[in-house]
């Protein structure tokens, strides 16, 4: 069975869905070649419907604009998981499990070749790797024949708000600007640029 993404809005397939608000799908552009994926909806989103506008999200979306990415036009973001869990809980492997169809179907309509993955549950969930993300931030690795790279989620950058060289606020700027970097580079594949 094919799932269709406007669906999603609907979407019991797990216990979220009798504590959420909104179902929080995405923002951002379908149509760009960069997909951020984070980890679960705040309050914040769960109120709006949307992700990453709450604190983290306007973290998230300064860093971008420092490195010359527009948060509305050059990527598509969302979460491993559609629905906030209570208290802002770490999502469950049975919730992930049950909602990774909406994220196959969101990598599907985007087909991204550059994936940057906030925080260890997205790191968790695409590349199935765990592991602190000191170790695993800036580090490109490949999935299906997309790069990744991993950064630390913006809520942790709330938690250590130093802006000096080597912080983790300078580290996420640097990922960041080796994504775009990425980005003006052409496809391994065609040698083009779409
Ligand atoms: N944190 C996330 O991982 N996703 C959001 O949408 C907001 C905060
Ligand atoms: Fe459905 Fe995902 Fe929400 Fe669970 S978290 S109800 S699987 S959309």
């Amino acid at each position: 069975m094919t799932l269709n993404l406007n669906d999603c809005e609907g979407c019991t397939a797990c216990d979220l869905a009798t504590t959420r608000r909104s179902v929080v799908v995405s923002r951002g552009n379908s149509s760009s070649r960069l997909m951020l994926i984070g980890e679960a909806p705040g309050a914040q989103e769960d109120a709006e419907g949307r992700p990453f506008v709450g604190r983290s999200g306007r973290a998230l979306d300064s860093l971008l604009l420092e490195v010359g990415l527009d948060p509305d036009q050059d990527l598509y973001v969302c979460n491993a998981i559609k629905c906030r869990p209570p208290n802002n809980r770490r999502p469950k492997k049975g919730e992930l499990r049950s909602c990774r169809p909406w994220l196959d179907q969101q990598l599907a309509l985007v087909d991204p070749a550059v994936i940057v993955l906030t925080g260890a549950t997205a790191v968790e969930a695409i590349l199935g790797i765990k592991g602190g993300m000191t170790q695993l931030r800036g580090q490109w690795q490949s999935w299906e024949g997309r790069a990744v790279m991993p950064i630390f989620h913006p809520a942790y950058l709330l938690r250590n708000p130093s802006r000096e060289e080597g912080a983790p606020i300078d580290l996420t700027r640097r990922d960041l600007a080796a994504v775009r970097q990425r980005l003006c580079e052409p496809w391994p594949d065609s040698g083009s640029q779409p």
